[in-house]
């Protein structure tokens, strides 16, 4: 294979942030598809601050800045757990997995604020976020206990 042909192959099969990384493009997000859910945290790391898990619980700091996304957009895929957090109002948040009932996507997730529902782009299903009513595959998106204590979010994973 001839060098022209096999740099040709390589650029045509690598994934498009490899690509543009390569050309001195910061390279931000994984290649994982359809990870559309990356403003979930601002480092440029997986470790974040501000919460401590105690058995099934997660004591969360709404007030730690690896949290402001949850704050400023309304909901947020908290990926070092496994869920997705929703804020309804000053005083009401839900959380839920976010493992996608369909086939277990994690971090394919957008919030649809008209319909008020979880979109998991793997394969466009949705489900609505008031803990009952079955979304598109007729599953519920499985729904945790919460509390809340001043600034501090506490969920009870079942
Ligand atoms: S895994 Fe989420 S829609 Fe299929």
């Amino acid at each position: 294979m001839k060098d022209k042909y096999k740099r040709r192959h390589f650029l045509e099969n690598v994934c498009p942030q490899v690509a543009l990384a390569m050309f001195g493009v910061t390279l931000v997000e994984a290649c994982s598809k359809g990870d559309d859910d990356s403003g979930t945290y601002s480092g440029t790391s997986d470790e974040i601050t501000g919460y401590t898990v105690n058995g099934n619980s997660v004591s969360i700091d709404l007030d730690d800045t690896s949290f402001s996304t949850l704050q400023s957009r309304g909901w947020m895929n908290f990926r070092q757990q496994n869920m997705l957090l929703l804020k309804l109002n000053d005083t009401t948040y839900r959380a839920f997995t976010n493992s996608c009932p369909h086939a277990g996507s994690r971090n394919a997730w957008s919030y649809n604020d008209t319909q008020e529902r979880f979109v998991c782009s793997s394969h466009n299903n949705s489900y609505p976020s008031d803990c009952s009513t079955p979304g598109t595959t007729d599953d519920v998106l499985e729904c945790y206990d919460t509390s809340l204590m001043g600034s501090t979010l506490t969920v009870t994973k079942s």
